[in-house]
C-alpha cells in the first residue's frame, strides 16, 4: 500500500510521456521514493543498510589485502578459488583473470588505500598478455574488469593502449552473417556457439568506441545485443545458455546448455548475465528495447517461485533437489548489481522492487552464512558459489567473480543511499 501511494506521488511529478517537469526534482524525489518504498518492502531489520554496506566493505577490504599478500608468492598467477584447503590460481588466459585486480582497484579507490592501489597495479600487469588472445570471447571480463578500472582511476595511456589492443582482438570474433561475436571455438556439436555470458563483453566495446571515436565496436555491441535478444530468450524471458548459429544461413541451429542442469532450464548465473547485459546496454545506448528486455528478465527472476526468500538463487532455477540444491552466491551478486542499476534507470512502477530485492540479496550475502570471517578461505570474500556443477568443478566454493560483483553492488548501493 505504502509503495502504491509513493509511486502515485512520483508519477504525479512527471508528464504523460514520462518526462519530468524538473529533472533535478525528479531525480531527488525518485530516489527518495525508491528508498522509502524499498524500506517498506524490506520490512524492519536490525542493522541499517548503510551499516551493512560499511561492515561488508571493510571485511572485503581486509580479505583482499590478505589475498593480495599471498599472491606475492605466486608470480604471474591470478587467484581463481579456494578449494579443499588450497588456494587455486590461474594465468592471464583464464576467463576469471581480471576479477581480482578489478576488486583491488575498486576497494583501493574506495578506501583511498595507496598500498592496495599499488598492489592492483602490480597484479593488473599480470593480465596484460590477454590483449593478444583471439581464441576467447572473454576479453571483456579479463581486460575491462582490470585494465578498465586501472584506466578509469589513473588515466594512464598505457592502460588505454592495452584495452585498445584487447578490443581489436575481441573484434576478430565477429561474424556479420550471424550478427554476433563467437564465444567458444567450434567443436563437433556447435558451429558458432554464442553464450549469454557474452553480453558482458559489450560494455568493453562501447567504452572503446567512446574513447577512440571509432564507431565500429559500438555497432558490433548493439548488433550482438539485438541478435541475442532475438534468439536467446524463451517466452517467459528466461534465457538459454548456448545458442549456436549455422554459419551459412546465420540462423540458430541449436539451443543448449553447458553449465545448466538441462537445455530448457534457467541456469542461474546465465540469467544474471542477461539481466546485467541488457541493463548495461540500456545505460550505454538509451534504446528502449534494452530497458524492456531488462525489465522482463528482472520480472522473471524476482517473481520466480523457486527464488528463495533470502534471494540467493539456487545454481539453476530448475535444479533437481530444490530446496536442498546448492546456492550460487555469484548469481546473487551479479543480479544484485544489475538490479541496483536497473532501479536507477527504470522510471516505471517496479523500480522500487528491483532495489528491494537487491538490498535483500546484499543483506543475505553480508550475513555470516555467506561473508567469510577475516582470514578465512585465503582472503576470498564470499562463500558458496557454483562454477560448473554439471562439470563437477568449483561447486560450493568462493570465486573471484562473486567477490567482484559483490563489491561492485555494495559500492553502487552506497552511492545511492549515501555513505552515512
Ligand atoms: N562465463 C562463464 C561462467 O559464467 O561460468
Amino acid at each position: 500500500m505504502k509503495l502504491k501511494v509513493l509511486l502515485t506521488l512520483l508519477a504525479a511529478t512527471c508528464s504523460l510521456d514520462g518526462n519530468c517537469t524538473s529533472q533535478k526534482f525528479f531525480h531527488t524525489s525518485h530516489e527518495s521514493a525508491l528508498r522509502q518504498a524499498s524500506a517498506g518492502l524490506q520490512g524492519e531489520t536490525d542493522e541499517p543498510m548503510s551499516e551493512v554496506i560499511e561492515r561488508a566493505l571493510t571485511r572485503a577490504h581486509r580479505q583482499a589485502q590478505i589475498l593480495a599478500d599471498s599472491m606475492e608468492r605466486h608470480q604471474k598467477r591470478l587467484p581463481k578459488t579456494f578449494e579443499r584447503g588450497r588456494l587455486r590460481t590461474c594465468d592471464y588466459g583464464d576467463w576469471v583473470s581480471g576479477f581480482f585486480p578489478g576488486t583491488l582497484w575498486m576497494l583501493g579507490e574506495h578506501f583511498a588505500d595507496t598500498a592496495m592501489l599499488s598492489e592492483a597495479r602490480r597484479i593488473t600487469a599480470r593480465v596484460e598478455p590477454a590483449k593478444r588472445l583471439k581464441n576467447t570471447h572473454d576479453l571483456g571480463f579479463m581486460l575491462n574488469c582490470s585494465f578498465g578500472h586501472a584506466y578509469r582511476i589513473t588515466g594512464e595511456t598505457y592502460y588505454l593502449d592495452v584495452l585498445r589492443e584487447g578490443a581489436q582482438s575481441l573484434l576478430t570474433r565477429w561474424n556479420g552473417r550471424v550478427g554476433a561475436l563467437k564465444s567458444w571455438n567450434t567443436n563437433r556439436r556447435w558451429q558458432y556457439p554464442v553464450i549469454i555470458d557474452n553480453m558482458m563483453n559489450l560494455e568493453f566495446l562501447c567504452f572503446i568506441a567512446r574513447e577512440t571515436g571509432d564507431k565500429w565496436p559500438r555497432k558490433v555491441a548493439t548488433k550482438h545485443a539485438n541478435t541475442t535478444l532475438r534468439n536467446h530468450f524463451r517466452r517467459d524471458y528466461s534465457t538459454y545458455h548456448v545458442v549456436s548459429y549455422d554459419t551459412i544461413t546465420g540462423r540458430p541451429h541449436a539451443k543448449n546448455t553447458a553449465q545448466g542442469c538441462n537445455d530448457s532450464s534457467a541456469w542461474a548465473r546465465g540469467q544474471s548475465w542477461g539481466l546485467y547485459g541488457y541493463t548495461m546496454m540500456y545505460r550505454q545506448t538509451h534504446k528502449a528495447k534494452y530497458l524492456r528486455q531488462a525489465r522482463r528478465i528482472a520480472s522473471f527472476l524476482v517473481s520466480h517461485p523457486r527464488l528463495p526468500a533470502d534471494k540467493v538463487p539456487y545454481w539453476d532455477y530448475d535444479a533437481p533437489g530444490i530446496p536442498n540444491a546448492k546456492r550460487d552466491a555469484s548469481a546473487a551478486a551479479i543480479m544484485a548489481s544489475a538490479l541496483i542499476e536497473l532501479s536507477q534507470l527504470d522510471k516505471g512502477p517496479r523500480a522500487a522492487e528491483w532495489l528491494a530485492v537487491a538490498e535483500k540479496q546484499l543483506r543475505t550475502l553480508s550475513s555470516s552464512t555467506y561473508l567469510a570471517e577475516e582470514g578465512e578461505q585465503a582472503g576470498f570474500i564470499l562463500r558458496h558459489s557454483v562454477g560448473h556443477l554439471p562439470g563437477g568443478w568449483e561447486v560450493d566454493v568462493p570465486l573471484t567473480y562473486a567477490d567482484y560483483y559483490y563489491v561492485e553492488a555494495l559500492l553502487r548501493l552506497q552511492k545511492i543511499i549515501g555513505a552515512h
